[in-house]
């Protein structure tokens, strides 16, 4: 017997591994393992930077020697389930991660039902450090950050700084690869880092955070950015910790903002309470158009304007005698940052010609400032602003109408109406007639062209029609209020 100290080692079969996260290497071994019916306490792995390398060196020769598969030893069983969590939990930092893979190999190689186990302690294991892995996986996708630097030819290239708790980083490099196939860029761990020229990946050594210089263009977007989707009417400081945990924070630009955002939303939070919940108390309505769209932009006070879309601000002379309201911008109108230029608007604009009324002349605007949709895939579904959330965009409109003091407002659809007359009423029901508001100026109530965009056949020519005559009717009335 080869003189070890440690008893359990004497009688080792010590297999070495090519790296920390060498799974096809551990998979390559375990197989001839388990064919040549080593059991899992005489084997022990050698893990490159891992330190049980030493314990073998005290015997050259012995620990390398590997046994050799029985010629007529069958091949191991192993589903698809044991391979997918064995894969992502060989990336765990903990040391005895391949000696717990190589014994469920083998305890599943008599009894295939293992998995099913969940009181069993290897399988609870088995999960607990795939599940860390991929945790940690999906951290690096959300939080590494690139700065933009210059390389030595002058050329642009990008250097990331992240800590991963796991070996995790050449498992993700297909991931940012495909991400950012045309930059230029580097991932610099503490356990390694990747290089990628736009054309070929390099793995080089370790890094230190002093390596990834920082503080460029790139992070004022990002901080920007944060700063527009923080939803203080959300703030929920355990939930935010969980999802960005404070081990992260001191790489990530944005997260520099976090406190004073925090303590930004605790007190309009406390101002709304005591103002009894009015999220504009105290504040003077803006005087002039520019004035208004930079408010606007800046609004934060329902969970639309808090989205991180672009705010639409209306558009038109600021002294037109007739404002038309919308509902709330649409994924057009979002992208272009200006009212009704979607199919909805194409329509509109088709019906003012019509009736006479030069879009130039009028003020386009919305009830609701912000674009509120929902995400399917790669589109953006419009979903219709709540009741509440077009009361306190009202604040805006209200602001509005005082600067430009139209004549006539035309209100298209139910939000319009709400946003107008304070309260939920049916269109159908004031249509073609005119409402007097408390400034003095005129409501005309009618659908909205995206109503008339959904019909087909006989319904459509007949709600075209009633809709020309609405229009043609304001534009009548803005002759005689001429
Ligand atoms: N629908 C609206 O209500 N407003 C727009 O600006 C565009 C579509």
């Amino acid at each position: 017997m080869t003189p070890f100290r440690d008893a359990r080692i004497a009688d080792a079969c010590a297999v070495p591994l090519a790296a920390p996260d060498d799974f096809d290497g551990w998979r390559e071994q375990a197989r001839r393992l388990i064919m040549a019916e080593v059991p899992p306490d005489r084997v022990v792995w050698i893990v490159p930077g891992e330190g049980n390398g030493d314990l073998f060196a005290e015997s050259p020769g012995h620990s390398r020697r590997l046994p050799v598969p029985r010629a007529a030893a069958p091949q191991p069983r192993v589903s698809r389930a044991f391979l997918s969590l064995a894969k992502a939990a060989a990336l765990h930092s903990d040391p005895q991660r391949f000696a717990l893979l190589y014994r469920l190999l083998w305890r599943l190689q008599g009894r295939p039902g293992l998995l099913e186990d969940k009181a069993d302690a290897d399988v609870r294991r088995l999960h607990d450090l795939s599940r860390a892995v991929r945790r940690d996986s999906h951290k690096m996708h959300a939080f590494v950050r690139f700065r933009a630097v210059e390389d030595e030819e002058g050329r642009e290239h990008f250097v990331a700084w992240f800590e991963p708790s796991h070996h995790i980083l050449r498992a993700n490099a297909s991931f940012f690869i495909n991400r950012f196939t045309t930059m230029r860029w580097s991932i610099l761990t503490p356990r390694g880092s990747l290089h990628w020229d736009g054309e070929v990946l390099l793995e080089g050594p370790s890094a230190r955070r002093e390596d990834a210089r920082g503080g460029d263009p790139a992070e004022d977007l990002w901080r920007q950015y944060y700063a527009s989707i923080f939803n203080p009417a959300r703030l929920k400081v355990g939930a935010m910790v969980k999802e960005m945990p404070r081990r992260y924070w001191k790489n990530l630009p944005e997260a520099a903002l976090i406190p004073d955002l925090i303590a930004g939303a605790q007190a309009r939070e406390a101002a709304m309470v005591s103002a009894g919940g009015d999220p504009f108390a105290g504040m003077a309505k803006p005087e002039d158009l520019d004035a208004l769209a930079k408010g606007i932009r800046d609004c934060r006070r329902c969970p639309i304007g808090c989205n991180g879309t672009r705010a639409v601000p209306g558009e038109g002379p600021g002294n037109a005698s007739l404002m038309i309201v919308g509902e709330q911008p649409g994924d057009h109108e979002e992208m272009e940052g200006r009212p009704f230029v979607g199919p909805a608007g194409q329509l509109l604009d088709e019906h003012m010609g019509a009736a006479g009324i030069d879009r130039q002349r009028a003020r386009l605007t919305n009830a609701v400032k912000h674009f509120k949709f929902e995400q399917r895939g790669k589109r953006r579904l419009h979903q219709n602003p709540t009741a509440k959330e077009i009361d306190i965009c009202r604040w805006w409109l209200d602001a509005e109408r005082a600067i430009v003091r139209p004549k006539l407002v035309l209100g298209l659809g139910a939000s319009a109406g709400r946003s107008l007359l304070g309260k939920t009423t049916s269109i159908q029901s004031v249509r073609g007639r005119p409402i007097a508001l408390a400034d003095g100026s005129e409501l005309w109530l009618t659908v909205h062209p995206s109503y008339l965009l959904r019909l087909d056949g006989e319904a459509r020519e007949a709600e075209r029609g009633r809709f020309a005559a609405d229009l043609a009717a304001v534009a009548a009335r803005r002759r005689e209020l001429a």
